[in-house]
């Protein structure tokens, strides 16, 4: 259509004026309703689900740091001294200290009958500490529910005490983890501050099924989806950023207890902290892992640095082993030879199938 100069110009162009006004200050509008709780807490309103009323910072052990490059805090269940035991023989302390890491195993207090029953008595995790010199303990119970204590714990002992580091990275003890990989991961990447780097987890909902282990009632958590956050496996970030997330965390009215989501989810927002997304060299299955093992012969590099050990603490030394011969040894594999195309979950291998069909989703062979 073709428009005559004059009066119907003048109503086009302001139409088309009136549609950007309109369009941009939507997006400036969904921009503004984040939300920011934390400008309008003051200390009056800390609730007593809060941090801060529990005192659970004050460290019943506790030790040095003397790092300049990366901290690695390990939240570890302190009756579980197998898990530490492999971690330790995995990557030995000269071994970490030639690479510039500093590892710590993050503790709470045994309950009096898990010690009686367990015999992971306080005074074997004292020889422990005393043995290693790589425990903190806070000042708090045991529990599902309280590992958020136990979160923001290492992260505030890193910006105590490790003041020359640059990096801290967070992970849990059953994880399976090349190091040599997140090394040079984090160098590669140069995380500069307010970015937290580890596997991104994506519109995730609470679950509102009693029964489930991650059930969560609509007082602990009202909305009906979780911001974004990362996987409390294995995360890195600048220790500068760490203790932003400490200081806000410590200050919030609200304690969540899933502790990843609460740090690195909530928190992360309030503060505007934004993600590098490493999920490619994650596994969610222990299996694959395996399967880069026996894959050695071949010096094929693992797709993966990253995953659960599946019950099986000591795949963290046979793991490790393979990294550091791999490092030197191993060529990338391409697309056709990924772990995920050639480890071959067991029902597909056609030598199966005598007598009962043994299914099992976690029975991988590599092909
Ligand atoms: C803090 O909150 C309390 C209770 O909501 C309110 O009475 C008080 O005025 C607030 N103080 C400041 C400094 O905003
Ligand atoms: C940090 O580095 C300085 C200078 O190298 C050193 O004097 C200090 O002891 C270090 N601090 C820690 C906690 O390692
Ligand atoms: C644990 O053992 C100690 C010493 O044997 C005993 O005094 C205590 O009552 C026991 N506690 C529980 C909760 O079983
Ligand atoms: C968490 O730790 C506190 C402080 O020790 C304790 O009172 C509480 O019972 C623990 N929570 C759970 C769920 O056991």
């Amino acid at each position: 259509m073709y428009i005559r100069r004059g009066v119907p110009y003048v109503i086009f162009w302001t139409l088309i004026v009136v549609f950007f006004y309109i369009t941009f200050k939507q997006f400036s509008v969904v921009r503004k309703s984040s939300p920011v709780y934390f400008r309008k807490i003051n200390s009056s309103q800390i609730d007593r689900g809060n941090l801060l009323n529990l005192n659970p910072f004050r460290y019943v052990i506790n030790t040095d740091c003397d790092t300049s490059f990366l901290v690695w805090v390990v939240t570890s269940y302190a009756a579980d001294v197998s898990a530490r035991s492999a971690l330790r023989r995995a990557y030995s302390e000269s071994e970490l200290e030639e690479l510039g890491v500093r590892r710590i195993f993050l503790l709470a207090l045994l309950h009096d009958d898990v010690q009686n029953k367990t015999h992971v008595t306080q005074n074997a995790i004292l020889d422990e500490a005393r043995r290693y010199n790589d425990i903190i303990q806070g000042n708090f119970i045991e529990a599902y529910k309280n590992l958020t204590y136990k979160h923001v714990m290492g992260l505030k002992w890193a910006t105590q005490y490790c003041k020359n580091a640059s990096y801290i990275m967070k992970m849990d003890h059953d994880i399976v983890v090349d190091l040599y990989k997140i090394i040079d991961v984090i160098k590669a990447a140069s995380i500069p501050h307010n970015i937290v780097m580890g596997y991104v987890l994506r519109n995730m909902s609470p679950i509102r099924e009693p029964m489930n282990k991650w059930y969560v009632t609509r007082d602990e958590y009202i909305a009906d989806f979780y911001p974004d956050f990362l996987s409390g496996w294995l995360y890195v970030t600048t220790l500068k950023t760490a203790k932003d997330l400490v200081d806000v965390a410590q200050i919030y009215p609200k304690y969540f207890w899933i502790d990843d989501l609460f740090l690195t989810g909530i928190i992360r927002e309030e503060l505007g902290v934004k993600f590098h997304d490493i999920h490619e060299i994650y596994t969610t299955n222990n299996e694959y892992l395996n399967c880069c093992l026996k894959a050695r012969t071949k010096k094929f590099k693992c797709d993966f640095a990253v995953g659960p050990n599946g019950g099986d603490t000591e795949l963290q030394v046979r793991f490790k082993d393979f990294a550091k011969y791999c490092r030197s040894n191993c060529f990338p594999r391409s697309k056709k030879f990924s772990v995920t195309n050639t480890c071959i979950v067991a029902w597909h291998d056609p030598n199966l199938g005598r007598g009962v069909a043994q299914v099992s989703p976690l029975q991988l062979n590599v092909v």
